[in-house]
């Protein structure tokens, strides 16, 4: 019964894995709390009423500092003095530069969004998750933040992107380091080329199954797997030509 917070789960990627811990047994999941900027997603709002019980609206803007400090409170008070079990930080930004690296004008924004704010609002919720015994934080990365597979991945005009996801990479290991003494798990999470807005119509996986996959390693990974960086796994794609391979091993940073 581990209760999960979620950010940006108004579409993509976090309203998938919304929609996919709304529909796991009570036995495995407990309270979710389905954060996002604005109370505007009618695919949100409608996950809701079918589980008023398990599934709560949180508005949380990362990059708000009050707003975070806001979340945090309600949150704590929704739970009544019982712990936050798993954060997910999946809200993301990925701005196209069309000229290339010296054509990336929005570095600091992205940096902004991508980093700082993950840092903030992991900081945050981190006295609610220490009280309890899971204490898992899952950043959701991508391969492109990979130094060691960058050459592959020349042709995708993104290098905010690339450059902040890699600063999450250390990030994470940094409060893997820190906190591991205290029986926190961090791990970062590929989630695989998904058809949301930002993946595109001709991404290779459904949002579906790259969150179930995604899902899969949230549920496998402890303690001893801390710091690590992981692709998801998929049947079919584990030794696809082209770019993307989904087999579940670790990542190269
Ligand atoms: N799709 C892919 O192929 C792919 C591949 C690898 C990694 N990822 C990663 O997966 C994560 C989700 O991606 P996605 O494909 O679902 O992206 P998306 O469809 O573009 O959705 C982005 C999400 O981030 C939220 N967001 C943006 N700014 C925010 C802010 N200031 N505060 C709170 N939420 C904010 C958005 O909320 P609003 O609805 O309020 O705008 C939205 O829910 C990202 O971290 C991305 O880097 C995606
Ligand atoms: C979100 O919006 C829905 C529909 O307008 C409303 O029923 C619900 O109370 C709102 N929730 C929050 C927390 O604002
Ligand atoms: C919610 O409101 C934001 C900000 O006003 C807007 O950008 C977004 O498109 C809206 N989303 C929906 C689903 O209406
Ligand atoms: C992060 O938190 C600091 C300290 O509260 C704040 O000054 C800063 O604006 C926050 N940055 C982001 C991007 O959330
Ligand atoms: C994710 O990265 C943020 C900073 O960007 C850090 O606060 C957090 O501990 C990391 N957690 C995981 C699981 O990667």
């Amino acid at each position: 019964m581990a209760s999960y917070l979620i950010t940006g789960s108004a579409r993509g990627i976090g309203f998938g894995i919304v929609s996919l811990l709304a529909s796991l047994p009570a036995s495995q999941v407990g309270k979710v709390f389905a954060t996002s900027r604005q109370n505007n997603s009618s695919k949100l709002q409608e996950l809701i009423q079918q589980h008023p019980d398990r599934v709560q609206f949180v508005q949380l803007d990362v990059t708000d500092k009050d707003s975070v400090k806001r979340a945090a409170a309600e949150v704590e008070r929704a739970l009544d003095g019982k712990p936050l079990d798993i954060l997910v930080n999946n809200a993301g930004f990925m701005p196209w530069a069309s000229g290339g690296i010296v054509d990336a004008n929005d570095l600091a924004e992205t940096f902004d969004m991508n980093v700082v704010s993950v840092h903030n609002v992991t900081r945050a919720f981190l006295p609610i998750l220490a009280k309890g015994e899971t204490k898992k934080v899952f950043n959701i990365s991508t391969s492109l933040g990979s130094i060691a597979h960058a050459d592959k991945y020349t042709h995708l005009l993104v290098p905010s992107y690339k450059i902040t996801k890699a600063a999450l990479n250390m990030l994470t290991k940094q409060y893997a380091l820190e906190f591991v003494d205290a029986g926190f798990t961090f791990v970062v999470i590929s989630p695989g080329w998904l058809q949301t807005d930002m993946g595109g119509e001709s991404a290779d996986l459904t949002v579906e199954t790259g969150v179930k996959a995604t899902l899969d390693i949230m549920h496998s990974k402890t303690k001893e797997d801390t710091g690590k960086f992981f692709n998801i796994k998929v049947a079919g794609w584990e030794n696809k030509e082209g770019p993307n391979q989904y087999d579940g091993t670790e990542l190269p940073w």
